[in-house]
């Protein structure tokens, strides 16, 4: 699950674009000539540079262009689960959810974030 690992190097200072659901929706792989992101606890990511994993038809690409926190917490790559109110989580899957995000920190810059 945690396949990637190890030094991913420096980030570059977060960004602070804000985007509506419907704007980040436009950065979920299906136009080549856009980035890919997405959202973990309504930080917005950039994670073009695994468009293999999260580009249309991949294992991951129900993440892509949204904030899919509460499947992310709940281990689960259901399309509904993919919504970020994560309000359902047990302790448990808020620590699974927390990993997610210092992975995401790790891996990949931040663009901004996303508000309903
Ligand atoms: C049989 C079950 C699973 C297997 C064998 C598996 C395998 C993998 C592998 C090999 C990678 C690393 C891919 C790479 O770095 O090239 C990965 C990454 C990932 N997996 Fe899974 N996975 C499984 C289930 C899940 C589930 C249920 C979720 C739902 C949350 C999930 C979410 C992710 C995410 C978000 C990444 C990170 C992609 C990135 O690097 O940005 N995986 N998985």
């Amino acid at each position: 699950m945690f396949g990637s690992s190890g030094e991913f190097g420096m980030r570059k200072p977060p960004g602070t674009r804000v985007f509506t659901p419907e704007e980040l929706a436009q950065f979920d792989g299906s136009d080549a000539s856009k980035p890919v992101y997405l959202a973990v606890k309504t930080v917005v990511y950039d994670v073009s540079s695994a468009r293999a994993m999260y580009g249309p038809g991949s294992a991951y690409s129900v993440f892509a262009g949204k904030d899919a926190s509460r499947a992310l917490g709940m281990s689960s790559v259901k399309p509904a689960d993919c919504v970020p109110d994560y309000s359902s989580l047990n302790a448990e899957q808020i620590g699974t959810l927390d990993q997610w995000v210092s992975f995401y920190q790790k891996k990949y810059d931040i663009i901004g974030s996303v508000k309903p």
